[in-house]
């Protein structure tokens, strides 16, 4: 059913839903560990790996002819475990792109896997699914060529069964060559997120073979609809018996309550033969999948032959409504729900593009902290495990396909690779994402050449309605005049603006886009460096950035702008600030990226502003490497915008947040500015117990509270805030002492052993009464004793050459990173220690278990 049906004047409703994820073993009682096919196993350890054409250090090293070949004799390779990204461990290297994040991830990357299967399994189907490698994948199994996919951000499966050896040693060869490709961020290098190896009956449930959809939900019932793909890929016919029961599943991801079971269905499937089988049931009282409570359900799919279940397949989903509209927003089983999102690219900081469930969870429960309730997957498909986070915590998202289309922005981007593989890359996402509840609005763009073209927007929207059409599609303009005037928007379901808001009221008047719900797909792009402030006119020194929050490029705003603009269009849907967290590339505005003109393509004499700018970077070559747009930073340390968009987002959480930090003794008897970020709407200012004026903010217009008129001393800078005339938050700053500690903070202090977890520790410069002394950058030296090991270490400057996996790092204003793990096979105390010179040594004990 079309949600196009769906539309009434000004809205479109979406009554539907859907999941994915997979599993080892199934009972009630167990966690499912990986959704899909039940015999579903990691295949991420024991890799070899070598690295042929560009090297590290920008030398070539020729790539031999035969690597792929079961013989070839791999013994000196790298021995490693995957999700890998071959680039992070760079050197930086100052000639190198910023916009890559000047690391040397071009090159040719070889992994090779021995591995058995047992002769039992001769008539199994065998499968190797990638989560993703980037980039250009070439697979062989024992020197046969068995397939390729070409962009890196795609899940795809290849189909080892003609060429594996049951019972004997077998030899799989990845080849990946990001020399021929070109990206406007990092994009990481390698087989960068998991592998699994799957193994099912000749008659089986098809790759992300199950489609549910929930087409009527009320208060008492919602009817569930399941579509199972069933392959017969042997050489005989067969019959089978599909049949689905419908449990509640836990956070854990465990199964428990039986809610539901579909009417089991026979099946006849000639041999070679694909049937889609449908089965309808009611779950009473349905528990809605919500951003406050995140209830999920899992379908478990078996196929049985002869009363013999051969293949088990679970799909979690979710049951909620989705309903668009021009005039209200949007809402969320019948509610308004604002949508307060961010952008984030895929890299993990420290750890590069390779995948980590503990990290990514780590990045989502501050952004939830802070309120944000939906993310964008800036500009392409997200590791699987995001959608299943994302549905367990409880946020939205707007999936992403693409950054460029027929024309690039950068000459081996996508545009390569288009005509080829659009149509398997943009269903591969659909397929594998559209039953997760999280997933609200398919994206089949950001900022692409072709925004006003409107036969090739539609030929995009289609593919997805194709795939599925419960969910409606947009696309990010940074040209949406253009979009709108040539009517490519009109295929739209949705329209995406990135930053040119403020055109709104003009475009509400198009009678062709006045029923259109619109959102604003990239917002703000301020940019800023943690614990900088400068003064007077100065925003930009040292290839930092101050962080009083104003600082922007041309085409963006400070978030009190863009929060002052939304209110001026509450009918809108929301927001996706540019960016939640810093990245690896794209240090604008010391980035000599000449892509960014493309947001001025409009406009010619700041097109030519920026073309001057980007000359002056050019010259100078910054050493710039990772962005300055998040909200949080590299390292995971908030930036004090944090606390406006925390203080905007949950205004019913008391937050007052006062900055700068008030070690200043160059600035005696000088202005120095003190901002406030709070919930409140009123607020008082103290300095040593002195008032310094009570403050309003105007609704609707002040989105901080500013004494510009302090003057410097040392001593005390406290805050009261005030809501409705009564206290509501404070905070405050003091001048500190000398740096005389360093304090450890982990984030858990339980590591479960063998399930790469990582630990997350905080240190922090402080002096003899434990206050982060602000401008402090000693060199830490970390060291790790006991069942664990040191993976990275990070500062948040976007500037440091420090390879992550240093255990010396100096804080950057006055904080620094330490992520461990536990070793292999090991449980026990891990003893972590900070030390430097005439500082107190931090200490911090971790167990594994
Ligand atoms: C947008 C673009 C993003 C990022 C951002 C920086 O135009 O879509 O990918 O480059 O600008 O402000």
């Amino acid at each position: 059913m079309h949600f196009n049906k769906f539309h009434s004047a000004c809205s479109l409703l979406i009554l539907a839903f859907i999941t994915t994820v997979s599993s080892n073993v199934f009972s009630q009682s167990h966690p499912i560990k990986r959704m899909g096919s039940l015999n579903t196993v990691s295949f991420d350890d024991a890799w070899l790996f070598a690295r042929f054409g560009l090297q590290a250090d920008g030398t070539r090293k020729e790539e031999p002819a035969g690597l792929e070949s079961g013989s070839f004799n791999d013994a000196a390779w790298q021995k490693l475990s995957l999700p890998h990204d071959w680039a992070i461990t760079g050197p930086f290297r100052i000639e190198l792109d910023g916009g890559t994040g000047k690391l040397p991830w071009k090159g040719i990357g070889w992994y090779r896997k021995h591995f058995t299967i047992p002769a039992a399994d001769a008539n199994k189907k065998i499968f190797i699914d990638f989560d993703g490698a980037m980039a250009n994948a070439k697979i062989w199994l024992n020197g046969r060529y068995v397939g390729t996919w070409p962009y890196g951000y795609t899940s795809f499966r290849m189909d080892l069964s003609p060429y594996i050896q049951p019972g004997k040693e077998n030899v799989l060869a990845v080849r990946l060559d990001t020399e021929q490709w070109d990206s406007r961020w990092y994009p990481g290098a390698g087989i960068y997120r998991h592998v699994w190896l799957v193994k099912t009956d000749p008659v089986h449930v098809d790759h992300w073979g199950t489609y549910i959809t929930t087409p009527r939900i009320t208060e008492a019932s919602a009817d569930v609809n399941i579509a199972v793909t069933v392959r017969n890929h042997s050489k005989k016919d067969a019959r089978a018996t599909v049949r689905t029961e419908l449990y509640e599943l836990d956070a854990a991801n465990k199964p428990t309550v039986k809610v539901a079971e579909m009417k089991a269905t026979v099946t006849d499937l000639r041999a070679g033969e694909q049937k889609v089988i449908e089965s309808q049931s009611t779950v009473n009282h349905p528990k809605r999948w919500d951003i406050e409570t995140p209830n999920r359900y899992v379908a478990k799919t078996t196929i049985s032959i002869g009363g013999r279940v051969i293949d088990t397949y679970h799909t979690p989903f979710g049951i909620r409504t989705l309903e668009f509209t021009a005039r209200n927003g949007f809402l969320l089983n019948g509610k308004r729900v604002q949508i307060k999102g961010t952008c984030n690219h895929h890299d993990l900081g420290a750890l590069g593009a390779a995948f980590n469930l503990s990290a990514l969870t780590r990045q989502l429960k501050m952004l939830k902290e802070m309120g944000c309730n939906s993310l964008r997957t800036s500009h392409n498909p997200p590791a699987p495990e995001l959608l299943e986070l994302a549905d367990k915590m409880g946020f939205l998202v707007w999936d992403e396909a693409f950054d460029a289309w027929k024309k690039g922005k950068r000459k081996n981007d996508y545009n390569q690779l288009f005509d080829q593989w659009h149509e398997k890359d943009l269903t591969a996402l659909v397929y594998r994402d559209r039953n997760h509840p999280s997933v609200f609005i398919w994206s089949i763009g950001n900022e692409v050449m072709e925004q006003q073209d409107v036969a090739l927007t539609k030929h995009l929207v289609d593919l997805v309605y194709k795939a599925d059409p419960t969910r409606p599609v947009s696309n990010g303009y940074n040209d949406p005049d253009g979009g709108r005037n040539s009517g490519a928007a009109v295929a739209l379901d949705i329209m995406g603006v990135n930053y040119f808001f403020g055109q709104q009221r003009k475009w509400d008047a198009d009678p062709r886009y006045a029923n259109k719900p619109t959102l604003g797909s990239e917002t703000s792009s301020c940019v800023s460096s943690r614990g900088e402030y400068f003064f007077g006119t100065d925003e930009y020194k040292n290839w930092q950035i101050s962080s009083y929050d104003y600082a922007k490029p041309g085409w963006g705003c400070s978030p009190d702008e863009q929060f002052r603009t939304n209110a001026r269009y509450p009918h809108l849907l929301g927001e996706y600030v540019w960016t939640g967290f810093d990245y690896l590339g794209e240090p604008t505005p010391y980035n000599s990226d000449e892509t960014n003109l493309l947001n001025f393509r409009t406009d010619p004499n700041k097109k030519a502003e920026l073309e001057r700018q980007l000359e002056l970077i050019r010259k100078n070559n910054p050493p710039s490497r990772s962005s300055y747009f998040g909200i949080i930073d590299l390292a995971g340390f908030p930036k004090d915008r944090f606390y406006s968009y925390q203080s905007h987002w949950r205004p019913e959480l008391p937050v007052a947040h006062i900055f700068p930090h008030w070690n200043w003794p160059e600035r005696i008897d000088s202005i120095t500015p003190v901002h406030v970020y709070t919930s409140g709407d009123e607020a008082e200012l103290f300095l040593n117990g002195v008032s310094m004026g009570r403050k309003a903010k105007s609704a609707g217009k002040d989105y901080r509270l500013v004494w510009d008129s302090v003057r410097y001393q040392p001593g005390q800078l406290k805050v009261i805030c005030y809501k409705d005339g009564k206290q509501w938050a404070t905070d405050e700053v003091r001048t500190t002492g000398e740096m005389k500690k360093l304090e450890m903070s982990p984030d858990r202090t339980v590591i479960k052993a063998g399930e790469d977890e990582l630990c997350f520790i905080t240190v922090k410069v402080t002096d003899k009464d434990g206050l982060m002394v602000p401008r402090s950058h000693p060199v830490i030296h970390f060291s790790v004793e006991g069942a664990g090991e040191i993976v990275a270490t990070d500062n948040g400057d976007a500037t440091s050459f420090v390879p992550f996996q240093s255990h010396d790092r100096p804080a950057y204003n006055g904080m620094a990173l330490l992520i461990i793990k536990a070793k292999k096979g090991v449980k026990g105390k891990v003893v972590v220690k900070a030390s430097s010179d005439a500082l107190m040594t931090g200490q911090t004990v971790v167990t594994v278990q």
